[in-house]
């Protein structure tokens, strides 16, 4: 499976903060906002991932991560001249997926959750359709959601319905197979000229062929989209990372426990960071690790 973060747009609901620089680099808690959703695919198993960005920030983020070798990963890069829609990410990879199927990320949402990297690798390697990724919200007018049947089978996606059906909001997490290219291929631009990734599922609802995975109440999906929502993912992270001495997001932890890199790299990529309380955290779990045992971390979050 390849993997797709997209992270242009213009981010003008963080105006003026977002003016010269990507909403994406932007700090939560303790690393930059692309971090989480790279955890994710990280997670999933994903190595091949296409960065998505407006063109004047690709500078930047190749910057902070290069061509993903020091992570065992392989990142490009592709540019996004307008913000033209999440479903165009699907074209502009459309050569970077080849024959393969596909995870889409936006690049400011935020997942964590017990046994998330399970269940992530679980339905990645049984993509049949398309999987989204429902989240339980209070004000789901805000957002698509998904209506189910009784036996949990997704039955309808509703666009910022008036009067919700269901509380269940897709995320922006969506694993695809192969079809995905022709499907985004022959969509038509909406009203505001945008490739909406709503039609794009809304093609496999009519094939039969969506699934919705419930993530559950324990699981946190924070929105970043505001400075208020900014501020309280920060909060969370900064919470949780000080309560159990772990960090989420870390991807040198993760490219570690997913065996993408070794021990002695893990702890050289930490030593490139030594005057940093992350770069001493990265350092620590390469010991740690080094010396124990990875195999109970798929129960974790990322
Ligand atoms: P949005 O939050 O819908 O848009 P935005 O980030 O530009 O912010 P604002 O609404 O404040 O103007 O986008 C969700 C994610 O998808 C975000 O990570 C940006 C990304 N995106 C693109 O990369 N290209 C696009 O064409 C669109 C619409 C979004």
């Amino acid at each position: 499976m390849k993997g797709i973060v997209l992270a242009g747009g213009t981010g003008t609901r963080m105006h003026p903060i977002t003016i010269s620089v990507s909403k994406q680099l932007l700090p939560v808690g303790d690393k930059p906002m692309i971090y989480y959703p790279i955890s994710v695919l990280i997670a999933a198993g994903i190595r091949d991932i296409l960065v998505v960005t407006r063109p004047v920030d690709q500078r930047l983020f190749h910057a902070l991560l290069g061509d993903g070798s020091h992570l065992g990963l392989n990142i490009t890069y592709a540019e996004q001249a307008q913000p033209g829609g999440i479903a165009e990410a699907l074209l502009l990879g459309a050569d970077h997926i080849g024959n393969d199927d596909c995870a889409l990320i936006l690049g400011d949402n935020i997942f964590h959750g017990t046994a998330f990297a399970r269940l992530l690798q679980k339905e990645a390697a049984q993509v049949d359709g398309c999987t989204l990724f429902g989240y339980r919200v209070q004000d789901p007018e805000r957002y698509g959601v998904g209506v189910t049947d009784a036996d949990g089978r997704l039955v309808a996606i509703e666009e910022k319905p008036r009067h919700p059906r269901s509380n269940r909001a897709i995320t922006g997490l969506y694993f695809y197979d192969n079809d995905v290219i022709d499907i985004a291929k022959n969509i038509q631009p909406s009203a505001r000229g945008e490739l909406e990734i709503s039609d794009v599922n809304a093609v496999y609802l009519s094939q039969g062929r969506a699934k919705l995975i419930d993530l559950g109440r324990g699981f946190a999906w924070l929105d970043t989209g505001t400075p208020a929502a900014l501020l309280q993912a920060g909060q969370y992270v900064r919470t949780l990372e000080e309560r159990q001495g772990v960090r989420i997001a870390c991807l040198e932890e993760l490219a570690l426990r997913m065996g993408f890199i070794d021990a002695d790299a893990c702890h050289a990529l930490g030593a490139a960071m030594v005057n940093s309380d992350y770069g001493d955290y990265v350092m620590n779990i390469a010991a740690e690790i080094s010396g124990g045992d990875r195999t109970s971390w798929v129960h974790q979050g990322v």
